[in-house]
């Protein structure tokens, strides 16, 4: 297919059709742009606000995703002033800073600023929720068979150390419709359910769950909901309170582009009282979300880079960048999808999935796949092998081109 063909199909095109690719020439800066309108954007001015290695096709920003050349470099300079001016800057400015963050996240994803800290990781954010909730022996917690390692290794610690339940259920990989999956959760509930960990978007497959029918079903039998928002933060376009969840983790520095190291933890304002502080706090009155923030030395420039992520973001326009991450994984999937050797373990319904995609070539192993890709094509993915998913990952940032997902296309034609 050709870059016409892919503008058109993919509804990018408007208003740029009839001039494609003329804005090559509008240097580095983003338009200015209302942030939710769903017009044209330069988007060859965003691809070039990033500085990705020329030598190689990187298609595995799932892992963590580059900061822009002007937010690194911004970055880089506070890093200097730190560097430079050592405990007068963390002393005077890090409290200031640190909710500066909070504040602007909290703006940015709906919530208040009472019900935000800043974390270095989903793993950080979901293990205070995981290891912060009383439970008594017998008492059950549901997780599935595509949740992340960290939060079921977490999970099964509990079980190990003080005889909780764990209930894991198997999700399909291309399901019929969102009751398919609430019923999956709905049938493991018991009287004895305490938590549900439900992981918003799959990061094995980027199937995107539905997250607040799911946390209605567990909140109508008197449980409680953990989301795992790792992958969709700023990834799909949503405020954190529509997703129902009582606790959020996320990581800043996947689809937001904020320095690696940076995550987010979310507890909803009446809950915040009931979770015991990972790191103990007995200063901060137990319902101010602080006392999950004595996480004693942090790096100053990650917490006010995080901002800067954020301003990047906002001049996309969440909707926007959420439909540009689809279309890509969309134009190459529905190629690979005619193709006899290939198969797609992300599920059909574009609504169903963004950036990330995953596919795998029909009797072969994972690993040689993608290395082959690398070696024979320079396109970097990631193997994919767990007991419920085969396959290689495919994920796709901004700064891809369409150029990028042709070579892609022409490889996968190859095996
Ligand atoms: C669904 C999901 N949850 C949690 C994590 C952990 O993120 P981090 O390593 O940033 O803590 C990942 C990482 O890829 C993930 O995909």
């Amino acid at each position: 297919m050709e870059r016409r063909n892919f503008l058109r199909k993919t509804g990018l095109g408007i208003g740029v059709l009839a001039t494609p690719y003329s804005f090559l020439e509008a240097g580095n800066q983003i338009a200015t742009q209302d942030s939710q309108s769903s017009g044209e954007l330069d988007w060859e001015s965003v691809r070039r606000a990033f500085d990705p290695n020329p030598d190689f096709i990187n298609l595995e920003n799932g892992y963590f995703s580059p900061q822009t050349r002007e937010g690194y470099n911004k970055f880089v300079e506070y890093g200097r002033v730190l560097n430079q001016n050592t405990s007068k800057v963390m002393r005077s400015e890090m409290e200031d800073e640190t909710d500066e963050t909070r504040r602007a996240l909290a703006e940015f994803s709906g919530t208040s600023f009472e019900e935000v800290v800043v974390t270095r990781n989903t793993t950080e954010s979901l293990n205070i929720i995981i290891n912060g909730i009383d439970l008594e022996k017998g008492d059950e917690i549901i997780i599935t068979d595509q949740d992340y390692p960290n939060m079921i290794n977490a999970i099964r610690q509990r079980e190990k150390r003080e005889g909780i339940v764990v209930k894991e259920i198997r999700l399909p990989l291309n399901p019929k419709s969102d009751d398919e999956i609430v019923e999956k959760y709905e049938a493991a509930m018991s009287a004895r359910t305490r938590l549900v960990l439900v992981t918003h978007m799959i990061n094995l497959t980027g199937q995107i769950l539905p997250c607040k029918r799911i946390a209605d079903m567990v909140h109508s039998k008197g449980a409680e909901v953990i989301v795992d928002a790792a992958h969709s933060y700023a990834h799909v376009d949503f405020k954190i309170p529509e997703l129902g969840g009582d606790y959020v983790g996320t990581s800043l520095h996947k689809w937001l582009s904020a320095p690696v190291g940076s995550g987010l933890l979310y507890v909803k304002k009446d809950k915040i009282e009931k979770v015991w502080p990972l790191m103990g706090d007995t200063e901060n009155d137990p319902t101010n979300i602080r006392k999950f923030q004595r996480q004693g030395t942090q790096p100053i420039g990650t917490r006010k880079a995080i901002r800067d992520s954020i301003e990047f973001h906002k001049r996309i326009g969440g909707k926007r960048k959420e439909e540009k991450l689809r279309s890509m994984t969309r134009y190459w999937t529905d190629e690979a999808r005619k193709m006899k050797n290939i198969g797609i373990n992300t599920p059909e319904d574009p609504s169903r999935y963004a950036a990330l995609g995953n596919f795998f070539v029909k009797g072969a192993k994972p690993g040689p796949v993608s290395k082959k890709l690398f070696s024979d094509y320079k396109i970097m993915t990631v193997p994919i092998k767990t007991s419920s998913v085969t396959g290689i990952r495919v994920t796709p940032q901004l700064y891809n081109q369409v150029d990028d997902l042709d070579k892609l296309i022409a490889a996968l034609k190859t095996f």
